[in-house]
């Protein structure tokens, strides 16, 4: 039923600012506080526009499936996303989006990943000797370079070199400048730095894509450079290089921070490690890891489930609402920003109970909490447009969990803080300083 042709409950708060502030300070609490108040939609102003937030399973399925034609990715993310990520599949619409999401699938599932296992594990080994000879390092930026030169060696077919961990630290400052409040293009604001950064990262991918044209390897750009749309067409040389960008930005971040929390929930969670550990030294006594044995591992799928729902490496998504639409009986104008949001769908005690408490048993085959509603398990989006790395994503992550728990033990360090920073990237505040040895 409307009520009335009515908006959704909630504040516009300051002339032009909005409540961006308290949003960017901490979204998590932002969007739960108005929850509790107002239930799974409510209305606040973000990035300077009016924005409905929508919470819970059943705003979700609405927004990622049952009626997203009334939303839009480019309409919705706010502008440093646009400069900053360019013309790539995360801010295209309809055919477009269609289109090129078709040509980039074959590279991230199938045979594809299945030729990806090996330098998977070879780059995880090098790290792994490397970090046997450290003994004690921040695990969050070690695995930051960890999973860049996995994503640069498969997807663009550039092997780790020093160069490398430059790529890296210019993706750094690109991701600081995506939530900048002000993005005015400065040599000194983040956002500034962020372009300056997008700028160099666009020169050596220029230089990669001619290249993987000139000699195709096996990576995913040149699977993308090879691929042929229905009527016969590749993508042209910008595209494929904005595709790039996307790529790698979104191919290591997040990966990141989801193993960054992984190696603190095990350390902190004794039995859980425990049990993680027995089943690799089960598999490992079969024979060396495989694709086979990567689907053979039910407890660590549990186990990363629950840091996927307690610690998401994202927080939520936006959109453009381009058609209005009613929601619980609210009215939402076309040309308002929505976000729906990750962290606080999570959260929810009637989905899963005591949500703060990590216990990946609430994946248990008798349990499967997430089961209950669709799209209550939502960490990699859902729907048509569901992370399109997800498969890449989750074979990596498994691989090195693997090889930690066979062959390492690792204790966090004193003095250090593990508070949640949710932006840019959900981490741990002090990174995760660890002592790290051989079993
Ligand atoms: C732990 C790892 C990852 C997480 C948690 C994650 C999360 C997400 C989420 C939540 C979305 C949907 C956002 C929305 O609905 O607004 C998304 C989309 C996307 N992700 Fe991932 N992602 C991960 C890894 C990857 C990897 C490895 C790649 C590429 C190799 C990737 C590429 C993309 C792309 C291109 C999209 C946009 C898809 C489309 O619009 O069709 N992601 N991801």
């Amino acid at each position: 039923m409307l009520k009335n042709n009515q908006i959704p409950p909630g504040n516009f708060g300051l002339p032009v600012l909005g409540e961006t502030l308290a949003f960017i300070a901490d979204p998590y609490s932002f969007v739960k506080q108005r929850y509790q108040q107002h239930g799974s939609i409510f209305k606040t102003h973000i990035a300077g526009r009016p924005t409905v937030v929508m919470v819970g399973p059943k705003a979700v399925e609405f927004v990622l499936s049952s009626q997203m034609e009334h939303f839009s990715w480019r309409e919705g993310w706010p502008d440093p996303f646009k400069v900053l990520l360019g013309e790539s599949l995360f801010l295209q619409d309809g055919e477009e989006h269609r289109k090129n999401r078709r040509l980039i699938m074959p590279a991230l599932h199938g045979p594809a990943l299945a030729n990806y296992l090996t330098t998977m594990e070879e780059i995880t080994h090098s790290y792994l000797k490397k970090w046997e000879e450290k003994q004690e390092f921040t695990w969050f930026s070690e695995f930051k370079q960890l999973t860049f030169d996995i994503a640069s060696q498969l997807l663009l077919g550039t092997s780790p070199s020093p160069q490398s961990v430059r790529l890296s630290q210019l993706f750094t400052t690109l991701t600081n400048g995506l939530f900048t409040i002000n993005p005015l293009p400065l040599p000194f604001t983040k956002f500034g730095q962020a372009i300056a950064a997008r700028n160099q990262i666009l020169e050596h991918l220029t230089q990669v894509v001619r290249e993987r044209q000139q000699n195709p390897t096996k990576d995913a750009l040149s699977l993308l450079i090879q691929a042929r749309d229905e009527a016969g067409n590749s993508m042209g040389e910008k595209e494929l290089i904005a595709q790039a960008v996307l790529l790698l930005f979104a191919g290591h971040e997040t990966t990141t921070s989801m193993l960054t929390w992984l190696c603190v929930e095990l350390a902190l969670n004794p039995e859980v490690m425990q049990r993680t550990r027995e089943e690799q030294q089960q598999l490992a006594s079969q024979g060396a890891l495989s694709l086979e044995q990567l689907g053979q591992m039910p407890y660590l799928e549990q186990v990363l489930w629950e840091i996927e729902r307690l610690h998401s490496p994202v927080g939520g998504g936006f959109r453009g609402v381009i058609k209005n639409f009613e929601f619980d009986g609210f009215h939402v104008p076309a040309g308002w920003q929505l976000l729906y949001s990750i962290f606080v769908t999570h959260s929810l005690e009637e989905i899963y109970p005591q949500p703060d408490q990590f216990n990946p048993d609430r994946f248990s085959p008798q349990r499967q909490e997430h089961k209950q509603y669709p799209f209550s398990l939502i960490g990699f989006g859902g729907g048509p447009r569901v992370c399109i790395g997800i498969a890449f994503a989750k074979m990596e992550m498994k691989i090195i969990a693997a090889h930690l728990l066979r062959r390492y033990d690792w204790e966090i360090l004193p003095n250090q803080s593990l508070e949640t920073v949710r932006l840019p990237t959900n981490r741990p505040k002090d990174g995760l300083r660890v002592r790290f040895q051989p079993r």
